[in-house]
């Protein structure tokens, strides 16, 4: 049942399938567009006027069959006041443009026009992204449709330009970037009876047909490193963990990578500190963090970028058994560092805490990342808009917070210190793994920063930003792929030398 789309780009001479256009406020066209409405006449401005459509931003006006025009629809979509566009903008009418095309045409041509004239190759690529990004469907399990959600097999999409030329060179770099998101989203919606760590190690080493070097650490390997905490959650499930470590080296020989760490709890029942039953089935997302990671890594290898990076993720599953874990249980962490384990729940930090301190100590990174599913906290506080940021570096956050600007995964920085610290401290380990009910994210955080040393580090809560997302023109499905556009930016505008 899954669909292919195709993306291409064409002159503006060439018409096939439903036609998209775009209109500043006011109804202003450009001139490529001007010219391919001539003969319809004032068709589409009797049809905004009854309509009440004017051009503002995002809003889009459907006429089918015009008159004078060889197109089964023309979709007029709206730019508001063009001086105001930014990128995010170019990316989100991409997918009102791509939204607006009914699921069953086979064709389609959307004018990259707007009434100040024709866009550059890099606008394009833009409204591709937004485009690829709306097209999106996860519906490998379905096996049939009503009828009026039959879609076309084979959909074809191009985008009319000035210099398909320039198009093509910039899309070819942005379309990395959406198959990122693509695989990050696939990944995550992906239910956990498929998706458990050694089927997850499975497709993030599929990634080494792009270039990247990747390592799976099985069970006895995380042993012998002395991984107590990961271990710990993993045993009570039937999947082994793994520990996942995928490098692109397209820096300078030698020099330090940079590194991003993902929380990959394919399953999460909360353990022997069970969670309810409403809404459980949403834990099979709790490896988003994870699935940002490889989404990102095939992004970077997939447009070359120059520098060099470790990609690490920690898979496991947390389940009830006889093996389980219990609360009260202490374990080692490969830092040396001792943690009685008040609730199974709290399983994500404890993950990542072998983790960090293992990407940290093998690879001396210049900063690491970390993304993770890790609080329900972080959605009493921040919502569905934006990612929780906790760093120890002024600077990081800073490039952090403008990368999310640009391309709309917007972060907000959150507090760490040492009043915050001490919540965590136990009676008879050297910390706890939960700190109650106050400051839930922010306790978290404090908990993974026990384990990262004076290594520059950033730790993003996406539970809020990653799953359930709300329906946005870029976003039809459960799973947002929330942060590999924001990586890929940071990497790109900071980090490549
Ligand atoms: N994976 C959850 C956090 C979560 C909740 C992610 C909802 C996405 C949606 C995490 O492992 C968890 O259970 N956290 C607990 C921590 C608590 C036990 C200290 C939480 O947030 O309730
Ligand atoms: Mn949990
Ligand atoms: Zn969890």
């Amino acid at each position: 049942m899954t669909n292919s789309l195709k993306l291409g780009f064409t002159s503006f001479d060439r018409l096939r399938g439903v036609l998209v256009v775009f209109c500043s406020e006011g109804l202003k066209f450009g001139p490529a567009t001007q010219k391919v409405l001539l003969p319809i006449g004032d068709l589409h401005r009797r049809a905004a006027a009854a309509d009440r459509f004017t051009g503002k931003k995002a809003s889009a006006l459907d006429i089918i069959a015009p008159t004078g025009l060889n197109v089964p629809r023309l979709v007029i979509v709206g730019t508001g006041k063009e001086r105001e566009l930014k990128e995010r903008d170019l990316v989100r009418l991409g997918g009102v443009a791509m939204g607006k095309i009914p699921i069953a045409a086979p064709q389609a041509t959307i004018f990259a026009e707007f009434a100040g004239g024709a866009l550059k190759g890099e606008q394009v690529a833009h409204l591709a992204l937004g485009g690829r990004l709306r097209a999106y469907t996860f519906d490998r399990y379905k096996t049939k449709r009503k009828e009026d959600e039959e879609r076309a097999k084979k959909m074809e999409v191009n985008f009319a330009c000035a210099g398909s030329a320039a198009a093509e060179k910039a899309w070819a770099r942005t379309m990395g970037v959406a198959d990122g998101v693509v695989l990050a989203r696939d990944l995550t919606n992906e239910p956990a009876n498929v998706l458990y760590p050694g089927e997850f190690a499975r497709r993030a080493s599929a990634l080494r047909r792009l270039g990247l070097i990747v390592e799976v650490l099985d069970v006895a390997a995380m042993k012998k490193l002395g991984m107590g905490a990961l271990l710990g959650v993993g045993q009570g499930s039937a999947h082994e963990p793994k520990l996942v470590v995928m490098r692109w080296n397209g820096g300078k020989r030698g020099a330090d990578p940079i590194a991003f760490i993902g929380k990959g709890v394919c399953f999460d029942t909360g353990g022997i500190s069970i969670k309810p039953a409403q809404g459980m089935e949403d834990m099979k997302g709790d490896m988003a963090g994870a699935a940002c990671v490889v989404g990102l890594m095939q992004a970077l290898a997939a447009r070359k970028a120059k520098v060099n990076v470790v990609g690490a993720i920690g898979l496991v599953e947390n389940m009830p058994d006889g093996k389980a874990q219990r609360p009260g249980d202490i374990v080692t962490t490969m830092s040396g560092q001792t943690v009685e384990v008040i609730n199974t729940d709290a399983e994500g930090r404890l993950v990542l805490a072998d983790v960090l301190h293992y990407i940290n100590k093998r690879f001396k990174p210049k900063f690491m990342i970390d993304l993770a599913t890790l609080t329900g906290a972080i959605m009493v506080a921040l919502g569905q808009e934006y990612a929780g940021v906790f760093s120890n570096d002024d600077k990081l956050a800073e490039r952090l917070s403008k990368a999310g600007e640009a391309t709309d995964e917007r972060v907000w920085r959150m507090p760490l210190g040492p009043e915050y610290d001490k919540i965590i401290d136990s009676k008879i380990a050297d910390m706890k793994n939960t700190g109650g009910r106050f400051a839930g994210s922010i306790t978290a955080a404090q908990f993974l920063q026990r384990f990262v040393s004076k290594t520059p580090w950033v730790h993003l809560d996406i539970a809020g930003t990653a799953l359930g997302s709300p329906q946005t023109d870029i976003n039809k499905s459960w799973s947002s792929g929330w942060g590999v556009r924001l990586l890929d930016r940071l990497v790109e505008d900071y980090y490549e030398r």
